[in-house]
C-alpha cells in the first residue's frame, strides 16, 4: 500500500505533481502510479452523476437518483439526528456511484430572499447552519464519502457571481459570514472545502491567502484540500501560493504546463506545489472507493425522502384547527397545477434525475377531487380554470390550493427580481378565500415570499422545495398522519423592502456591499421592531407546548440553562426549544437577541422533560475587530426561552462574570464612568484625594445636571464650573501612580 507523504510527493515528476493541483476532467482528479483518481460529483439534494462526463450546466440527464428535500426544507427541521441520518443515506448513495467525495452542503447565510441560490442555503442565521451542517458533514463522511463543504466564503448573490465583490466589515464576517464553516470545520472536519466564485473585499477566493490559509488553516486548524468552485480560479499559481490546492475543473494540458513553466521560472515556489499536490493525494487515498460497489435500495430511500420531507413542512398559520384534515367524511378541493407539476428541487448542481416523483394529486385522500386552478407557464388568470376552481371549492368542506413557482424558477446562476407568487395565483387564492371559510396554502417555494392574502386564508404549510416524495410528505402532514414539527430558519418579512439587504442587493454589478452588517435576518427585524409575515424560528404543531421553570446558573466556564417543556394537547408531537441572549453589557451595536441554542425535543401528551443548555464564552461574545479577538464582556444579560424569536415564552437576568471587565486606561479623555468602572486602587485614591470627587459629586447628584456630566470627558469638565487645576492634580496622582 502507498504511503502518502512529501517523500511519496518528491518522487513525482514535476508534470505529474502539476497534474494533480487541476483537474483531470470535471469531475476527476488526475492519477499517479499508485494512487487512483477520484471523483466528484454534486448532490446536496440527491446525487448528480452526470451521464455526459463533460456537463457541468446539468443541461443532460445524470444517473437516477433520488430526489431529497433541499436545503431549505430540511434546515426546518432544527433536528441534527434527521440530518445525520440524511447524510449517512446520502453518503451511501454517492458510495453506490464510486463517487469519493460529495460537492456540499451549502453553508452560506440566507441574506436576501431575492439570492437565487437560498434553496440550497440552510438559514439566515449561522448557529442553525453550523450544527446542521456538521451533523450533515459527519453523517455523509460516516458514510465513506468526504465532503467538499461549499461556498468559501461570503456568497450570497448569483448576479455577476464569478467576479463580484462581497464587500463586508469584518465583525458580520466573523459573526455571521465564516461562524458556520468555523463550527464545521471544527466539529466536522470534512475532507476538502470549495473556494466560492466571488471576492471578498476585492480579493479572488480562490487567492484569498487570509481566508484560505490565515483563517481556515492556521486559526481553525483545517487540514484539508481547499478547492475551487468550477471556474473559480483566476490566477492558478496566485491560487497555490494563496492557499488553494485543487483547480477545478481546470483547462487540461494548458493548466498543467502553466504550474510547470511557473515552477521552472521561479515564480512559484517548489514548496508550495508539493504542499497542494500532498493535500490532494491525501484526499485521493484517505476516500478512495473500494472496487466493490454497494447497491441502492430506491424505494427504502424514497420512503426515507418522504420522511425527511414530513418532518421538515412548516406549518405556518391554522386558525380553527382547519388542519389536519382527518375527516374522511369531508371533502377536499385540491386546487393549483403545483399539485400535478410540483416544485420539488431547484436547478443547476442541485438538480438530480429523479427515480419515483410522487406528486401531491397522485397521493391525495379519496375524498378529494382536482381542479387545475391556474396555469403555471402563464402569470395571468384563466378564466376557465377560475370558474372550475371556484365551483369546486364552492362544493368542497374543505379548501387545498398548491401555490409556489414553476419548477426551473429556483436554480443557481440567477437571482430574482421581486418574492410575489405569479399574479394568477395570488388572485386566485384570494378569491377562494372570500368564499371559502376554509382554505389551506400549501407553498412550494425556495425562499421567503409576500402572501398579501395571509389574513385572509385558514391555514397555511410551507412545503418548500420537498423532494420526489412530495406528494406523499404533503398529505402525511395535511391529514395528521405526521405531525409538523418544522420550524422557520429565515425570517418572512412583510415586504422584500423590509429587509435591510434589499437597499444593496445587486445595486452593483462588480460589488455587493453589505452595509446591514451584523443585522441580518431576524438580527434586524427584532431590533427594529418591525412586522413580520412569519417570524424566524415560527412553526406550529397539532399539540400545545407550555414552558416552565427557566433556570439560569453560571459555572466556571460556562451558564447552564434549563427550562421544562410540556405538551399539554393530545397528540403526541415535537418542538424546537430556542435560546436566545440578549446582550446589554457590551457597548457595541448589538441585535434584539440572537440565538444561542436549540434543542429538539418529542412528547407524548401530557408529558414534560427538562431541557438543558450550556452556552460557552462565544455564546456572550461579539467580534472585536480592533484587536482581533472574541469578547465576552461582563455585565448584564437575559436568557430567552421560546417558540420563535417572536415568541419568547420564558426569561430571567444573568450577571455574566465569566468574560471580561472593562479596564479603562484613565487619561484626559476619560469619562467619570470610567474613573467609577476602573478597578485600579490607584485611581480611586487619586479620586479623592485630587478633591476631583467631591468636586463632581453635587452635580452627578443633581438630576438636571447627572446626564450631562456623565457625558464630559475630564479634560472638558472646565465648562460645567470644574476647577482644571483639580482635574489637573487627579490626573498627574493617576500618572505618577
Ligand atoms: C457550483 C457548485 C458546483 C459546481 C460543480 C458550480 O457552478 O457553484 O456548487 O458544485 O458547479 O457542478
Amino acid at each position: 500500500m502507498t504511503t502518502i507523504d512529501m517523500h511519496f510527493v518528491q518522487g513525482l515528476t514535476l508534470a505529474e505533481r502539476a497534474a494533480l493541483v487541476t483537474g483531470a476532467d470535471f469531475w476527476y482528479t488526475a492519477q499517479v502510479p499508485g494512487v487512483e483518481r477520484v471523483m466528484f460529483a454534486d448532490g446536496p439534494a440527491g446525487i448528480r452523476k452526470p451521464n455526459n462526463a463533460q456537463d457541468t450546466m446539468g443541461l443532460t440527464e445524470s444517473e437516477p437518483a433520488v430526489a431529497f428535500p433541499s436545503a431549505a426544507l430540511l434546515a426546518s427541521s432544527f433536528d441534527e439526528d434527521l440530518l445525520h441520518r440524511y447524510g449517512q443515506q446520502l453518503g451511501a448513495a454517492a458510495a453506490a456511484k464510486q463517487v469519493s467525495v460529495l460537492l456540499g452542503p451549502e453553508v452560506n447565510l440566507k441574506r436576501n430572499p431575492l439570492a437565487g441560490r437560498n434553496f440550497e442555503y440552510l438559514s439566515e442565521d449561522p448557529l442553525v447552519t453550523g450544527r446542521l451542517g456538521t451533523a450533515f458533514v459527519k453523517g455523509v463522511q460516516s458514510a465513506g464519502v468526504g465532503i467538499a463543504l461549499k461556498h468559501f466564503a461570503v456568497t450570497n448573490r448569483e448576479s455577476h457571481r464569478y467576479t463580484v465583490s462581497s464587500n463586508v466589515d469584518e465583525r458580520a464576517l466573523r459573526e455571521l459570514y465564516l461562524a458556520q464553516f468555523e463550527k464545521v470545520v471544527k466539529a466536522a472536519r470534512p475532507a476538502a472545502i470549495m473556494c466560492a466564485y466571488n471576492r471578498l473585499n476585492g480579493v479572488p477566493m480562490s487567492e484569498n491567502q487570509r481566508l484560505l490559509t490565515g483563517i481556515l488553516r492556521d486559526e481553525w486548524g483545517f487540514t484539508g484540500m481547499v478547492m475551487s468552485d468550477w471556474g473559480a480560479v483566476v490566477d492558478h499559481v496566485a491560487a497555490l501560493k494563496a492557499g488553494l490546492d485543487l483547480e477545478m475543473p481546470g483547462k487540461g494540458a494548458q493548466s498543467v504546463a502553466e504550474i510547470v513553466q511557473a515552477v521552472k521560472a521561479g515564480r512559484l515556489d517548489e514548496m508550495a506545489l508539493n504542499r497542494a499536490a500532498l493535500r490532494v493525494l491525501q484526499v485521493m487515498h484517505d476516500w478512495a472507493r473500494p472496487a466493490q460497489t454497494p447497491t441502492v435500495d430506491f424505494a427504502a430511500k424514497h420512503q426515507f425522502a418522504r420522511e425527511l420531507a414530513a418532518q421538515s413542512m412548516v406549518l405556518l398559520q391554522n386558525w380553527d384547527e382547519e388542519l389536519p384534515l382527518d375527516q374522511p367524511a369531508e371533502s377536499i378541493a385540491v386546487i393549483g397545477e403545483l399539485a400535478a407539476h410540483p416544485h420539488f428541487m431547484g436547478r443547476g448542481s442541485s438538480q438530480v434525475n429523479p427515480t419515483h416523483v410522487v406528486t401531491p394529486l397522485a397521493a391525495m385522500p379519496k375524498q378529494a377531487t382536482y381542479a387545475q386552478g391556474y396555469r403555471l407557464d402563464q402569470t395571468t388568470a384563466d378564466p376557465t380554470l377560475v370558474d372550475e376552481a371556484v365551483a369546486l371549492a364552492k362544493r368542497s368542506d374543505h379548501v387545498v390550493i398548491f401555490a409556489g413557482y414553476p419548477d426551473g424558477y429556483e436554480s443557481e446562476g440567477l437571482d430574482h427580481d421581486d418574492i410575489n407568487l405569479p399574479d394568477n395565483q395570488n388572485e386566485l387564492i384570494a378569491q377562494l378565500a372570500a368564499i371559502h371559510q376554509h382554505v389551506t396554502v400549501v407553498l412550494q417555494n425556495g425562499a421567503a415570499i409576500t402572501m398579501p392574502w395571509a389574513g385572509d386564508v385558514t391555514a397555511i404549510l410551507e412545503s418548500y422545495l420537498a423532494g420526489e416524495a412530495v406528494g406523499e410528505a404533503t398529505w402525511d402532514v395535511l391529514t395528521g398522519a405526521v405531525n409538523p414539527s418544522g420550524k422557520l430558519a429565515e425570517s418572512f418579512p412583510v415586504y422584500l423592502g423590509d429587509n435591510p439587504a434589499t437597499l444593496f442587493f445587486n445595486a452593483d454589478a462588480e460589488k455587493e456591499d453589505y452595509r446591514e452588517g451584523i443585522f441580518v435576518g431576524y438580527r434586524y427585524y427584532d431590533t427594529k421592531e418591525l412586522e413580520v409575515r412569519f417570524p424566524f424560528g415560527h412553526g406550529m404543531s397539532y399539540t400545545d407546548f407550555a414552558y416552565d421553570d427557566l433556570q439560569v446558573e453560571e459555572l466556571a466556564d460556562t451558564v447552564k440553562v434549563t427550562a421544562t417543556v410540556k405538551n399539554i394537547g393530545d397528540r403526541a408531537g415535537k418542538e424546537v426549544v430556542q435560546l436566545y441572549v440578549v446582550n446589554e453589557a457590551s457597548w457595541v451595536a448589538m441585535p434584539a437577541h440572537e440565538l444561542r441554542g436549540f434543542e429538539k425535543v418529542s412528547l407524548a401528551p401530557g408529558e414534560a422533560t427538562t431541557v438543558t443548555f450550556e452556552l460557552d464564552r462565544r455564546a456572550f461574545s461579539w467580534y472585536n475587530a480592533a484587536n482581533e479577538q472574541w469578547q465576552a464582556d461582563n455585565g448584564h444579560y437575559e436568557i430567552q426561552v421560546g417558540s420563535s424569536s417572536r415568541d419568547i415564552r420564558l426569561q430571567a437576568p444573568l450577571e455574566l462574570t465569566l468574560g471580561q471587565t472593562r479596564q479603562p486606561v484613565i487619561t484626559a479623555d476619560s469619562y467619570l464612568d470610567d474613573i467609577e468602572a476602573s478597578a485600579d486602587p490607584v485611581v480611586q485614591i487619586a479620586f479623592e484625594q485630587s478633591g476631583l470627587k467631591a468636586a463632581v459629586q453635587p452635580l452627578l447628584d443633581n438630576p438636571a445636571t447627572v446626564k450631562i456630566m456623565e457625558n464630559l470627558p475630564l479634560r472638558v469638565l472646565v465648562t460645567a464650573g470644574v476647577d482644571d487645576a483639580i482635574v489637573q492634580k487627579f490626573l498627574n496622582l493617576v500618572l505618577c501612580g
